[in-house]
């Protein structure tokens, strides 16, 4: 190789290294006089092709094309990376407000759940699931409903295939019109001691008004174990209501019928509103419904394979919809579904 060359390409080593670290369009016109200028270091070498001996020119004139070509290359890339970023830096207006982002917040519903489910898991209940849609064995017969209950006919509730199945048949698909079938699914999945909680949505053919839905929300409560009474029903249920609606809130236990519970009750909590001392809101009885409730029915356990000698249990369904309306005096249930903002900006 003749020292033409060897000084070519030493240059175009020299252009690379220089081009890497510019980083404006100043520093690439000054790098550009450096090498390619009129008094720049490649147009003196070309100039020097001329003194090359004849028969070496051929060669040394195509490393000079080479090394030409190249750094034009490397000029044109390092011009064209500067435009690039120069035009992302224009695109961002950091002088620009930021956008405002409306987050939202918890519904009315959720809020109540989140805080009924916190409550609950704080006594050591753990969170349990199933589905909407589920069928009749689970939702009436394992939980003791006689074929003749009145809650299992197609007035009361929404079936699916009646084309192809009678609405008795323990397989047949319905929108759930209670949590409790999910007891039904806990103690079918595990032995004793089970101790759940399951919040969710239930179905019924209720035509709407001010305290009913087609749809509203319970939360399911089941915990079985040896020795479970009444008591230990009555105490979470007071924790509970205590927690909900302040300190000074009673409970009361009035007789009731479930075919799953024996004995089965209705619990009312002190009106929150005005104490016990009865205004509009707990229609002057001083009582407000919150939940029914019960001891297991035997018949339960024999169903889920429960030895019924050695477990008792309780189980609480508490209504959702009307935690809701106690804690936020709505008067109106529908309110909570018409998805009015102005309604719901409130909570
Ligand atoms: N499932 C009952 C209802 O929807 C409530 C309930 C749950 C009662 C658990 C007793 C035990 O009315």
């Amino acid at each position: 190789m003749t020292e033409l060359e060897t000084q070519l390409l030493e240059t175009q080593k020299q252009v690379q290294e220089a081009l890497a670290t510019v980083t404006n369009e100043s520093e690439l016109e000054e790098c550009r006089a450096k090498f390619l200028g009129r008094k720049g270091l490649l147009p003196a070498l070309m100039s020097q092709l001329g003194k090359v001996p004849k028969e070496e020119k051929p060669a040394v004139g195509k490393t000079l094309n080479a090394v030409k070509n190249s750094v034009q290359e490397a000029f044109d890339a390092c011009a064209a990376k500067i435009k690039e970023s120069k035009e992302e830096q224009e695109a961002l207006d950091i002088s620009l407000p930021a956008r405002h982002h409306a987050i939202g917040h918890k519904h009315p519903i959720s809020l109540v759940m989140d805080r009924a489910v916190a409550i609950f898991r704080s006594m050591g209940f753990i969170v349990a699931d199933g589905p909407d849609l589920e069928n009749v064995w689970n939702n009436f017969d394992a939980l003791n409903a006689p074929q003749d209950h009145p809650s299992r006919t197609p007035e009361d509730t929404f079936y699916f295939d009646l084309d192809k199945r009678h609405w008795l048949d323990p397989e047949t698909m319905i929108l759930r019109t209670q949590t409790s079938p999910v007891q039904i699914r806990s103690m079918k999945a595990q032995q004793p001691p089970v101790r759940i909680v399951c919040p969710g949505r239930c179905y019924r053919r209720d035509t709407p008004d001010a305290t009913h839905g087609m749809s509203f929300h319970q939360i399911e409560g089941l915990y079985v174990d040896e020795n479970v009474s009444l008591a230990d029903l009555k105490g979470t249920l007071a924790v509970f209501s205590r927690e909900m609606f302040g300190p000074n809130t009673k409970i009361r236990f009035r007789p009731h019928f479930f075919p799953f519970t024996e004995p089965s009750v209705e619990c009312d909590a002190s009106c929150i509103v005005c104490g016990g001392t009865g205004c509009r809101v707990c229609k002057g009885s001083g009582w407000i419904e919150i939940a029914g409730a019960g001891m297991v029915n035997p018949a339960v356990f024999k169903n889920v394979g429960y030895d019924t000698e050695k477990v008792s249990g309780f189980a609480f369904g508490l209504g959702i919809e009307r935690i809701a309306m106690i804690r936020y005096s709505i008067n109106d249930l529908r309110l909570l579904y018409d998805n009015d903002v102005r309604f719901l900006h409130q909570f």
